[in-house]
């Protein structure tokens, strides 16, 4: 058993996977007056998070070990300990299967592996990313089929993560909250949750509004970055410079949002909760075309920066060395989750290029280490502005740089999407 104190099973909070949403969601409700229980299924991550080391960029080793020393937080692997809490969130994965289809197993899963342990009176709350209809058509069948006789009544809401990793501003506790309970007092109860935690609450009508609003955030980015990405690619062949173009534009103070090109889509969302969207349509006999065509150019993407930068070393190499800069799926984060350098190297490796990659966050990557900087190169791509990525000493040394992330662009050898 645990050895925090669960005596007040009202302020006892137990949550299911203990990832990029789900620590921070410990660390904010800890501040919250909260204890928690960070109920983990990867043995050698609970192992990691009791001995006060923190797997998630956001939140730093000193403020997990002071949540942990002041027996307020502890991870377990234990789906029972949830018997302890009057709170249960689920925060567990929800990717896409072979088949780029929504892949609810471990979602379906977690549901199974709490549901006997449920105390009566529990709220029990998913915050992974799903299509509208998870909560009533999935979870809650699951824990009904499943729950102790004991827990006669249960309250059940949606309230989908926003969270941005490595977002300095952003965070759990000042982003709003959309809050979808299934009935009045879920409801009631999942709203009282979350005020104690964030700033701001926004109640929906239904849990399918909320987990609907979710994807549509989502898919907002996909359909506008697959935008950018198309439209950059029209003005380099017409010579014009697309990052002035969006600066112009975004001088229109309403009706207008910048949205800039870049390698490609990453990450654990916008290359996946889309196609949350387009499963969801064609099941209910619906094409969301315009989404489908914006993953296919989103995802197309790579190929064109391959092709751009083996455009500059052109004829003078017949196997071109190319470093890659950056292939984490964004700055700040290790996390190659989806990361679009994938694409991007396999496409040149396609056209015969020999590629290496640096990252200062990544130790490892599909199985390859990075090089150093000092690696001999005819072209380095900057994927991702990484901190602590040195594009100004490969410019020294005379080597062609393509920038896909606009941030040196003012430099000679510098070529920009
Ligand atoms: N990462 C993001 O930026 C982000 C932002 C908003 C929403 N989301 C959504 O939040 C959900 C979680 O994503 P994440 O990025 O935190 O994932 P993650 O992979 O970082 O963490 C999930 C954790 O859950 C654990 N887990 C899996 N099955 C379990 C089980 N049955 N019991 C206990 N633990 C289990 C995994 O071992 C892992 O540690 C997903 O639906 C995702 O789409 C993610």
């Amino acid at each position: 058993m645990v050895k925090i104190d669960t005596s007040d099973r009202s302020k006892v909070l137990a949550i299911i996977g203990q990832g990029y949403v789900g620590l921070p969601l410990a660390m904010a409700a800890v501040d919250a007056g909260w204890t928690v229980i960070g109920i983990e299924k990867s043995a050698s991550r609970v192992d990691q998070l009791n001995s006060g080391s923190s797997p998630v960029e956001d939140i730093s080793d000193e403020r997990l070990a002071k949540a942990i020393a002041a027996n307020k937080f502890v991870a377990s692997n234990k789906p029972a300990e949830v018997a302890h809490a009057s709170v249960v969130t689920i925060c567990v994965p929800t990717p896409l299967s072979e088949l780029r289809e929504p892949d609810l197993q471990l979602l379906e899963s977690a549901t199974k592996d709490i549901s006997p342990y449920l105390s009566d009176e529990t709220l029990l709350v998913s915050e992974s990313t799903s299509y509208p209809g998870t909560l009533r058509e999935i979870i809650i069948p699951i824990v009904n089929g499943l729950k102790s006789s004991e827990a006669s009544i249960l309250y059940f809401a949606s309230a989908p993560e926003r969270v941005n990793p490595g977002d300095p501003v952003w965070n759990q506790k000042n982003t709003p909250r959309l809050v979808g309970g299934i009935d009045e007092e879920s409801q009631k109860r999942a709203l009282a949750f979350y005020n104690s935690i964030c700033d701001s609450v926004v109640a929906t009508s239904t849990p399918e509004i909320a987990e609907a609003a979710k994807i549509l955030e989502n898919t907002f980015r996909l359909v506008n970055i697959a935008m950018i990405n198309e439209f950059t690619q029209l003005c380099s062949s017409q010579g014009i410079n697309v990052h002035e173009v969006i600066n112009a534009a975004a001088t229109k103070p309403y009706g207008f949002m910048p949205f800039r090109p870049g390698v490609g889509i990453g990450g654990h969302c916008i290359p996946v909760d889309p196609l949350y969207l387009t499963w969801w349509a064609r099941k209910g006999s619906q094409v969301a075309s315009l989404v489908e065509r914006s993953d296919e150019i989103a995802n197309q993407m790579p190929i064109y920066v391959a092709g751009r930068a083996l455009a500059i070393v052109k004829n003078s190499t017949s196997t071109p060395k190319v470093l890659i800069m950056g292939v984490a799926y964004k700055p700040g984060v290790g996390d190659v989750r989806e990361t679009p350098a994938s694409a991007l190297r396999a496409a040149l490796v396609a056209r015969g290029a020999e590629v290496a990659w640096v990252d200062p966050l990544v130790p490892l990557w599909e199985g390859t280490k990075p090089v150093s900087e000092e690696w001999e190169c005819d072209v380095a791509i900057v994927a991702t502005n990484q901190p602590g990525l040195n594009v100004k000493t490969l410019l020294a040394r005379g080597i062609p740089i393509l920038d896909c992330t606009n941030n040196y662009g003012k430099q000679e050898g510098v070529h920009l999407l």
